[in-house]
């Protein structure tokens, strides 16, 4: 497998090549300097060169659209290890991770609380296809992608509610989940986001307004005194380190299903 990062990681990269070695499989990192995706070299010949050294590719990028033209040019399958718009395999972490948590998924009620980004987009995704109770609670002006919220929205599967009123969203939440305010690429205008995100910080007085079934989640990093009191994290219904663990075992089956059980045997041969 060939892995490439645009950007920094701790648990995609670990995840993925030590989930893929458990597999049988082998798998090399790329990083921000070694192909320059782009600018030394044209995304659709990186598809194409990789995909005849390797049987899969992941990769984690700035734009949406490499992941799209990595995918478009490619011979093997490619795999979504975060863009700016969306980050698939830690959602579908989450999934398992509540499922292990509550029972399932379905009925569900997840509060977002945070910035309306790459990771409420996945979740809108899965709310397209799975019935729960997605609600994002952000600051005015850091709304989710609103074609997004219309898809899912669309889908008619599960509720989907969009608020500014994070204190009146989090009643009865199964699942309050966070995430950091300013995103790779965004941490530029952290000082800026501090304060407009004020109001927004998952503490101990947030968790106990969602009620004493809540659990609390986070993708990671998290930073701790921004968007989530270390308090928090620490709980004993802070689930992020269970999470954080299924990245790996999501993302096997993911592997597993687009290579073909055979194909990773031959490699130890
Ligand atoms: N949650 C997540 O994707 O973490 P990394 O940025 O460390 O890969
Ligand atoms: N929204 C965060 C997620 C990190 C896993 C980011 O894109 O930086």
């Amino acid at each position: 497998m060939a892995m490439i990062f645009a950007k920094p990681s701790m648990r995609t990269r670990f995840s993925f090549e030590t989930g893929f070695f458990l597999l049988g499989g082998y798998a090399i990192y790329l990083g921000p300097d070694d192909i320059q995706m782009g600018k030394r070299e044209e995304t659709r010949d990186v598809a194409r060169v990789l995909s005849r050294y390797n049987d899969i590719i992941m990769a984690r990028v700035f734009a949406h659209q490499d992941i799209l033209d990595l995918a478009k040019y490619s011979s093997v399958p490619v795999v979504n290890g975060l863009t700016d718009y969306n980050h698939p395999c830690q959602i579908m972490a989450d999934a398992l991770t509540i499922i292990e948590h509550i029972g399932q998924l379905e009925g569900a009620k997840v509060v977002y609380v945070g910035d309306g980004n790459n990771i409420v987009h996945s979740w809108l995704l899965l709310a397209a296809v799975v019935p729960f109770h997605f609600v994002c609670a952000c600051p005015k002006g850091f709304e989710p992608d609103e074609r997004t919220v219309e898809k899912a929205r669309q889908a008619g599967i599960s509720k989907i509610e969009i608020t500014n009123d994070v204190r009146e969203a989090v009643r009865g939440a199964d699942i309050v989940y966070s995430d950091v305010w300013a995103s790779m690429g965004q941490k530029e205008e952290a000082p800026y986001r501090h304060q407009v995100f004020q109001g927004f910080q998952v503490d101990e007085a947030l968790m106990k307004l969602a009620g004493p079934k809540a659990y609390f989640m986070h993708c990671l990093p998290a930073e701790r005194r921004v968007e989530v009191t270390d308090g928090v994290v620490e709980a004993p219904n802070s689930i992020v380190f269970p999470q954080a663990e299924n990245r790996m075992h999501a993302q096997n089956a993911i592997m597993l299903h687009l290579i073909p059980p055979i194909l990773m045997l031959a490699h130890w041969y």
